[in-house]
């Protein structure tokens, strides 16, 4: 892929091109109703020029229901949204300077690579010049060049899927929207593409709202995400914010894996927090520990990553102390090899607890009981539902 940027600045700015990192596209208290149905329900969210941002959730919650809003082949039944500060009530598609990729990226079979790239820009009645210079860049940029003249079916498809990402580019479009462009990939594949399209974002520094309903490629991809759960948002807030802090267990369970282990809060403190598990009990630093539930006596729900938890065999001995005084012990119910770690499931007074352990060189594989402690690392406490 060429180094050079294919659409310069000049002409991607507008009057109203505003710095990055300030309010691009801003949902504000965003409905959309089917019927009884509400697929989009009070979102509001702003959107940040040149980032990227993921819509995340799982089928049905709305996803793709937001994005057609902001590219305007739907109108919201109530609210409002702004690009660039401007309400883009009753603006068409095609005048509003954003531009989708749909997951069916529907290449035109009879037309060559050129043709379908250039497609856009003819419609808009370009001049063949101008039309021809945008073409080749954009060509250029993505890596293309060479397969100008065939047709898509000939191409693979991460091949077709660069192909459909150069056809939306050329338009130069202020916000780019993407809904799941890369579903039709094999998982390789998909890792490939993923790192390509964030690598031509950054470089064009291009606002792009991406779909997908996939944790992993909304971690690697975005400068932030959006979590979706019916229609309502859950929580919007970088991958790190998500992953460590998340703010509900819809979050916690729909990003990484996670352990919920159902607790009982024995003490609390200002210092700290004791737990009931069964019978065993741990202690942790209340700093340490991101709490939804204040009572004393009350059911809870501890929510840990299964990297955060240090597993040893119980014939060793206790390894140096973890967190707080945080002591469980649990006999192996199942292991999976992965390579670069193990994962047990651990079963603690009846409940299952699933560890990683990254370093199993070290230790070998475990079986019968063994010794959990937990990491440098905060936890939540979520109500029982
Ligand atoms: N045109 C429509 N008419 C009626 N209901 C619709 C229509 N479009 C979407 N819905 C409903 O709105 C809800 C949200 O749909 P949406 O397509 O936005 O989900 P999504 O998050 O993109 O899901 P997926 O991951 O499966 O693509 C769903 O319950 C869906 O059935
Ligand atoms: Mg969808």
């Amino acid at each position: 892929m060429a180094d050079s940027i294919i659409v310069p600045a000049q002409t991607r700015q507008r009057s109203d091109a505003g710095t990055p990192g300030s309010a691009h596209v801003e949902l504000k208290n965003l409905y959309k109703h089917f019927g009884e149905v509400v697929a989009v329900n009070d979102l509001t969210l702003t959107i940040e020029r040149g980032s990227f941002t993921c819509l995340l959730g799982p089928s049905g919650c709305g996803k793709t229901t937001t994005l057609r809003m902001i590219s305007g082949f739907m109108e919201p039944t109530s609210g409002e949204l702004l690009i660039s500060g401007k309400s883009q009530r009753g603006i068409p598609p095609h005048l509003r300077n954003t531009s989708i990729v749909f997951q069916e990226y529907a290449l035109f079979p009879h037309m060559t690579v050129r043709q379908n790239v250039g497609y856009g820009l003819k419609v808009h009645k370009t001049p063949k010049v101008e039309l021809e210079k945008r073409v080749n860049r954009i060509l250029d940029f993505i890596g293309l060049t060479a397969m100008a003249d065939r047709s898509p079916s000939s191409l693979s498809g991460g091949q077709q899927q660069r192909v459909a990402l150069a056809r939306s580019l050329v338009m130069e479009p202020e916000v780019l929207l993407m809904d799941e462009p890369l579903s039709n990939l094999d998982a390789k594949l998909r890792v490939k593409v993923r790192t390509e399209l964030k690598d031509i974002q950054r470089r064009l520094g291009i606002t792009t709202v991406y779909v997908t309903h996939d944790q992993e490629e909304a971690l690697a991809m975005s400068d932030k995400i959006a979590v979706m759960n019916d229609g309502v948002l859950q929580q919007y807030g970088t991958p790190w914010e998500l992953y460590f802090k998340p703010d509900n267990r819809f979050v916690a369970d729909f990003i990484g894996a996670n352990a919920f282990v159902r607790v009982r809060i024995k003490q609390l403190s200002e210092a700290s927090v004791q737990l009931g598990i069964g019978e065993q009990s741990i202690e942790l630093p209340r700093k340490t520990v991101a709490m939804d539930v204040e009572k004393q006596g009350a059911a809870a729900i501890l929510s840990l990553r299964p990297e955060s938890i240090h597993i040893s065999s119980a014939k060793d001995g206790d390894e140096a102390a973890g967190n707080g005084s945080w002591r469980l012990v649990g006999t192996v119910a199942m292991h999976q090899f992965l390579g670069a770690y193990v994962r047990y499931w651990v079963q603690v007074e009846g409940q299952e607890v699933i560890i990683d352990d990254h370093n199993p060189k070290v230790r070998g594989i475990l079986s019968g009981e063994v010794v959990l402690r937990l990491g440098e690392t905060e936890a939540q406490l979520f109500p029982v539902e």
